[in-house]
């Protein structure tokens, strides 16, 4: 298993989590190779059928040596910028299992994305197909793409990840399908191939899906009908992991993919599906050590070294992620407010925490930490930024390493 006790103490696969922590230092993030690997062999076996592809969506960890790892198994990937692109590419996923999504895609980003020949475009709006069709004439090309369409479903997920809704910046509405495909087919530097569609992130119920899924399907007759060709659904991603013990479970994968085989497989096209929490995220820790126990007035503070700098979901968006002792205790609990060095009171990852006794030096395990972890880390404070590890087996290695306050100091520069 990924991480497990032995004899009291914690283990990232064949490796002692303190001996990571002391080597490296930390706070650091640290991924299990295996637990990706096996996560990422789910979904392909389960995404199976001829021609499906599942397009890790780079934004949830796009560590390089992680990316490289997903390449070597077949993935193609889900990109929202020229940077992830080029990430993907460095890590040897080939163009044409790499998909492009995002509502702000610039001339430059585009031009790169048409010169490799990337599988396909999600566009998200008007102004950007009439861009995307200007700069594919001027190269002599033409642009594949998927129209992300916005369904008006509700994810019933956090409202800052909902993406599915007509009041979000995402897609164009279900309602003018018809009308933009057609004016789409009429545009020499555009080819349609598909229909593109993700309406959150973190959905832990079956039903939004089951609606967006009829919602492909019935759109797909229709664009059909109107002399489209239709022949990729990409899906999105969305997935949700369990972050809360006792809180109601997500859908399996199995589940999630048999819905989707279910209503869209008659349909015989390229099913695309762009996960990226649910590859990545169980697979990864955040290991941080205990500065000091503060007791206050009212409640006792362990006050760690990692911040909402280093793990911003749970100020951002009061998400919960379970913590656990490196060292496991003898039973014996105290409560804690397990808070961060940074000067803000959001700066806070768990309250009234039942957690061993514990003092400074000790190490905690934040769970559940390998997506949205480090790619959204910051250096606010001017804290070092936290370096990544990957372990396989009996062996670990920095895939990223800190950068220290000084090269940080080094990328201002004087007026
Ligand atoms: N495809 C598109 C077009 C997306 O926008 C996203 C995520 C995905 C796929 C992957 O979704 P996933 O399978 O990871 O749920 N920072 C937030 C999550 C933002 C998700 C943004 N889009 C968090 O920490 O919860």
């Amino acid at each position: 298993m990924t991480f497990l006790y032995r004899e009291q103490q914690l283990y990232s696969e064949n490796v002692p989590v303190e001996k990571i922590a002391s080597q490296v230092g930390t706070p650091l993030y640290l991924y299990s190779a295996g637990a990706i690997r096996r996560r990422f062999g789910e979904y392909a076996s389960h995404f199976n059928s001829e021609g499906s592809l599942v397009c890790y969506a780079v934004k949830a960890n796009s560590n390089q040596a992680v990316l490289r790892l997903l390449a070597a198994l077949g993935a193609g990937a889900d990109v929202v910028s020229e940077g992830e692109l080029k990430r993907a590419l460095a890590a040897g996923i080939p163009a044409d299992r790499i998909v492009f999504s995002g509502v702000g895609k610039t001339v430059p980003e585009m031009t790169f994305a048409l010169e490799r020949d990337i599988l396909q475009f999600n566009v998200e709006s008007e102004p950007e197909l009439e861009q995307l069709n200007r700069i594919a004439l001027s190269m002599g090309k033409q642009a594949p793409i998927a129209f992300r369409i916005n369904p008006d479903i509700d994810a019933r997920t956090h409202r800052k990840i909902t993406t599915g809704k007509s009041e979000n910046k995402f897609g164009v509405p279900a309602s003018r399908a018809s009308e933009i495909y057609a004016w789409a087919a009429s545009l020499p530097g555009i080819r349609i191939q598909g229909i593109d569609m993700h309406i959150g992130s973190q959905l832990t119920e079956s039903e939004p899906f089951e609606q967006a899924f009829h919602c492909l399907r019935d759109l797909t007759h229709l664009l059909r009908e109107q002399g489209h060709e239709i022949t990729v659904l990409d899906i999105g991603g969305g997935l949700g992991i369990s972050y809360e013990d006792g809180a109601p479970e997500p859908p399996s994968l199995a589940e999630y993919a048999s819905l989707a085989r279910e209503i869209l497989a008659p349909l015989g096209c390229r099913v695309i599906v762009e996960p990226g929490r649910s590859v990545v995220g169980e697979a990864g820790l955040l290991i941080s050590r205990v500065i000091y126990v503060k007791q206050g007035e009212k409640r006792r503070f362990l006050i760690i070294d990692a911040g909402m700098n280093d793990l911003l979901r749970p100020s951002l968006y009061d998400a919960h992620h379970e913590i656990m002792p490196v060292r496991a205790g003898n039973g014996e609990t105290c409560l804690y407010d397990v808070v961060g060095p940074i000067c803000e009171t959001g700066d806070t990852f768990a309250l009234n925490k039942a957690l061993p006794l514990l003092e400074s030096g000790d190490l905690l395990a934040i769970k559940n930490a390998g997506a949205y972890g480090a790619v959204m880390a910051s250096f606010y404070n001017t804290h070092p930024l936290v370096p990544e590890v990957l372990v396989d087996d009996c062996e670990f290695r920095v895939i990223r390493a800190r950068l220290e306050a000084e090269q940080i100091i080094a990328f201002d520069s004087d007026f």
